[in-house]
Formats: structure tokens, sequence, C-alpha cells
């Protein structure tokens, strides 16, 4: 069993998204001495941990989830003697660092697919999932299967053989069942922890095997490539290299709506944590949060593994958005579509939501600039957008990934010295680090105060949870002896439990009543 006290069972861990954090070097894109000089935010914030996502060199064709050497930097953000003075400078400031490893597939630049485009009998083609087309000419593509990005999986060579890739051309997908891709892959890990890295986040985790006979997807069959029960050995041989370290944590990036499958990946001899997408698409709705509450901590009970609780990151709209729609789920979907947004009510429900998910059990991820406030960029003109899912499917990611704003009273915000690679919003004058710090109502203050006090209540560092009440739509709960959390997510404001005290609020309290879209952390004697 898993020592109760482990760091990541309970952390707050913030998402850096290189790219977009801060720019040392005047090109527009951030960079790790960026984030170096900027590292006392983070600490001020009270984060436990940082998860960068990914900073090795790429062609950047899906923003370095294409990923050509998995043991250097790419020259746009730094060198690895940086990286390593950035995993010295965090943790003398207290941050544990955990770096993104993409096992699914790599770039198409890096070393093993070139000689295995060169050379139809190199040895390296193996490593992938090289096939002949079908009809009698092989110019017909081996399956039907749809990409995670939309449009096919398949690439023809011009030896005339089709390679699969999950999302784009550029991202080859390995072939698990080789053992050299298993060692691999192990040696990069022992590469990251060697270099003291506490934790790794593991993306599209379900996906790594793919069935041999490449059948149809055919609804009510197993999936040909979703989910296949051999992930779980390479998982299992995973966490035996995280054990020969003291205090490292495998997190996984499993989108799985059966809860049961998704646990599968948390038992103690596989991943710490996984990622908790059913929060993170769940509507603004008190039955459906506390039902999704109450599945996501019957999930993680049945294996002993923490939940995880996560609002926003880079793939996904910012939630000060999506709370400010009409639908108040996630969906790909949903980018960029035009509907009206309220962002004055999504701010409103993004401060309650931030009291929500940073007081039930488990570890929370903050993704960069949840904690300014910002909102998805949807007015971003066509020819900017990088996001290779908008060429693919029509929708962009690009809108949650812009540059932070740090100061000042126009873009770039103190971000660079020059035009961000994506482009800030002129409102966002009013959320920068700058213009919050010291401001009693911003968000950032909210969230300052909210970590600050997380971290000194005892209650909320152990499993203890309760709801208190079933009020149709408020969500009512108590942590440990006398912490409790009220979310009223009802149109009419509401009576508070008796004998409380109020420690944090995230909009004004009238009258004594808490108001529509407002959670508030109580001190409440227990009866
Ligand atoms: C999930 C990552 O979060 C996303 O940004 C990326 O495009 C895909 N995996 C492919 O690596």
């Amino acid at each position: 069993m898993a020592d109760p006290t482990a760091w990541w069972r309970d952390a707050v861990i913030y998402q850096v998204y290189p790219r977009s954090f801060a720019d040392s070097d005047g090109d527009g894109i951030g960079d790790l001495g960026g984030i170096r000089a900027h590292l006392q935010h983070l600490a001020g914030l009270g984060v436990d941990a940082i998860w960068m996502s990914p900073w090795y060199p790429s062609p950047m064709a899906d923003a370095g989830y294409d990923v050509a050497d998995f043991r250097d930097i790419d020259p746009v953000f730094g060198t690895l003697a940086e990286a390593e003075a950035l995993i010295r400078d965090a943790h003398a400031a207290g941050i544990r660092m955990i770096v993104d490893i993409v096992p699914n597939h790599i770039s198409s630049a890096h070393a093993w697919f070139q000689k295995a485009l060169a050379d139809p009998d190199a040895p390296e083609r193996e490593l992938f999932w090289f096939r002949p087309g079908r009809g009698p000419e092989g110019d017909q593509l081996p399956t039907d299967w749809v990409g995670e990005f939309g449009g096919s999986t398949w690439t023809r060579t011009p030896d005339g053989a089709w390679y699969l890739h999950l999302f784009t051309p550029q991202q080859p997908d390995l072939n698990w069942d080789h053992p050299a891709v298993r060692a691999e892959f192990e040696d990069i890990l022992r590469f990251w922890f060697d270099r003291g890295v506490d934790g790794i986040r593991i993306d599209s985790a379900a996906l790594l095997f793919k069935d041999r006979d490449l059948p149809a997807v055919v609804e009510g069959r197993p999936h040909p490539f979703h989910d296949l029960d051999e992930v779980h050995d390479v998982y299992r041989a995973w966490r035996r290299v995280a054990d020969e370290y003291p205090d490292r944590a495998l997190i996984g990036e499993v989108w799985m709506p059966e809860v049961e499958r998704f646990a599968n990946y948390l038992r103690p001899d596989e991943l710490h944590a996984a990622f908790n997408f059913d929060f993170l698409g769940c509507a603004w709705d008190a039955t459906l949060m506390r039902e999704c509450v109450d599945r996501t901590l019957d999930a993680h009970r049945t294996v002993g593994a923490p939940a995880t609780w996560v609002l926003s990151n880079h793939d996904v709209t910012r939630h000060v958005t999506r709370y400010g729609r009409g639908t108040t789920t996630f969906s790909f979907e949903n980018n960029l579509d035009g509907t009206p947004v309220d962002l004055e009510l999504g701010t409103r429900r993004a401060r309650a939501a931030a009291l929500l998910s940073l007081s039930l059990p488990g570890a929370t991820y903050l993704y960069q600039g949840e904690e300014l406030g910002l909102w998805e960029n949807e007015n971003i003109p066509v020819e900017r957008m990088q996001d290779p899912m908008y060429a693919r499917r029509g929708h962009s990611r690009d809108g949650c990934r812009v540059p932070l704003p740090w100061s000042g009273d126009e873009p770039p915000f103190g971000f660079s010295a020059t035009e961000p690679w994506l482009p800030q919003p002129a409102e966002w004058k009013d959320r920068t680090v700058q213009a919050q710090t010291g401001d009693r109502n911003s968000m950032l203050e909210l969230y300052r105060s909210a970590i600050g006090l997380r971290r000194g209540e005892s209650g909320l560092h152990t499993p203890d949870f309760a709801w208190l009440g079933d009020d149709a739509g408020v969500l009512s709960y108590r942590r440990g002896l006398d912490f409790a959390c009220v979310l009223n997510m009802s149109p009419e404001a509401v009576a508070l439990p008796d004998r409380h005290t109020v420690q944090l609020a995230s909009s004004p309290l009238d009258g004594g009543r808490l108001p529509p879209d407002t959670a508030v952390w109580l001190r409440i004697p227990r009866t």
C-alpha cells in the first residue's frame, strides 16, 4: 500500500505550458529562462508542484507533443543545462517537478522513424505500424479508423507502405509490442528521475496498444486501440522503475467514460494518479456535480488512489468561458462555436469552482492562467491558428494557449519584448498578475488565500469527506473536524448552516445568505 501521506495524494499541481508562460529571449515564445524568472509567482501562489508540458526538441507539429528526442530540450525553450537548473531552482523554492512523457507516438523527425522511412528493410520499421494498403494496388487505407484529431490514421510512404498515426501524420504511433520500445521508455523515465524530476505525466496513456488484426471500430465490440489490457503491463513496469526512486509519481492522461476501466490504471502497482476528465466536463449543475464527485470518490476508493480535480488544461476551453455559456459541459465541438459567453457569470462560477476543487479530497490541478481568471480567446484570426486539430477537425485549442499577461496595460503584457506567438485580448489588462496583486477581490488573491488556507487545514489532507444535507441546487460537505464547503448552484440565495464562521467566500455574502454561484469555506463545530 502506498504511503498515505505521499505528496502526490493531496498536492496542488500547476500546469506550465512553456510556450505561453513567459518569454525571456524576445522571440515571442515562452522559454525556460522565463519560467525561472517567474518561479516566485508560483511559490507565492503556494503550489506544490509544476507539471511541465513537453519541452523536448520537436518540429512542433502538435506544439511539442511530437517529440524528436526525449533526452534534450528544444532550443526554442533553452538547453538541458537550463532544465536542470530549473529543476534545482524549483526544488529550492519548495516546488516539485513533473515532466510530460508521450509514449503513444513520437515525431516523424525522431531518428527511429527517419531510419524506418529511409529503408523498408530497416529493423526500425518494426518499432512502428507499417502496413500494406487495401485493394489490388495497395492504395487504399489499411483501416477506416478515424484519428483523434479527425481524418484518417494512415499515411502512405514513397515505397508504398502505410504507417499508423492516431494523431497527425507527423506523430507516427509506436509499436508497444516491441521490447525495444518498452526498454527505451523505461530508460527515458530513469533519465529524468536521475535528474531529480519528481513525477511523470503520461500523455494519451490508454492508447498505446493496438489490436494487431486491425479490426474496424464497431459499437459493442472491443475497441481496436483504446484501453487494451496489455497497457497495464507497461504501467506495472513503469511503477517498478518509479519505485526505485523515493517519492516519484506517475500521473496518467486517461480519458475513459467507464469508471471501472479508469480505476484499473490506478491499481496499487500501476499509476499513482490520473486526471479527472469526468469533473472537467461536468455541467454547472448541483445534481450532476454531486453525482460526479460521488462517482469519482467511489472509483478511487476501490483502488486506494487519490482523486484529482481538474477544471482546465491546454486542450480544453478555459472554464471561465465554459461556465459562462448556455452549455456548461465540455466537448471539443464547443470550442470556438460562436455561442455567446457571459464572462461575468463565468468568472463568478470559476471563483466558486476554485473553492470546490481545492477542498475536495485528493490533488488539484491548475492550468496556468486559471489563477488569473483568464478566458478563452475566441477571437484569434484564422491565419494565426496553430493547432493541428483546427486543420483536421475544425476545432482549435489555441484559445486556451494564449500567453499569460504579467504586467502593463497592453499586449504583450510583460510576457515578451515582442509580439507573442498567439494574440492576447486587450481586455486582459485587468487580469495581469500586476493588476490583481493586492486587490482583495481579484481571482489571483482568491487562489492565493485558498491555497494558503488549504495548506494549514488538516482536514483537507485526509480522505475524510461527508455530504451535509441534500438541498436541491446546493453542494455542502464536511472535511475533517470542523471544515465545511458550501456551493450554491441554484438561482436563489440560500441560508448557511448554524454556528458557522466564514473563512473564505468566492463572492460577497448577501446579508449572511449564500448568493447564487458562490462558494464558502466555513469553520463549523461538529454537533
Ligand atoms: C494529449 C495532449 O494533452 C494533447 O495536447 C496532444 O495533442 C495529444 N495528447 C497528442 O499527444
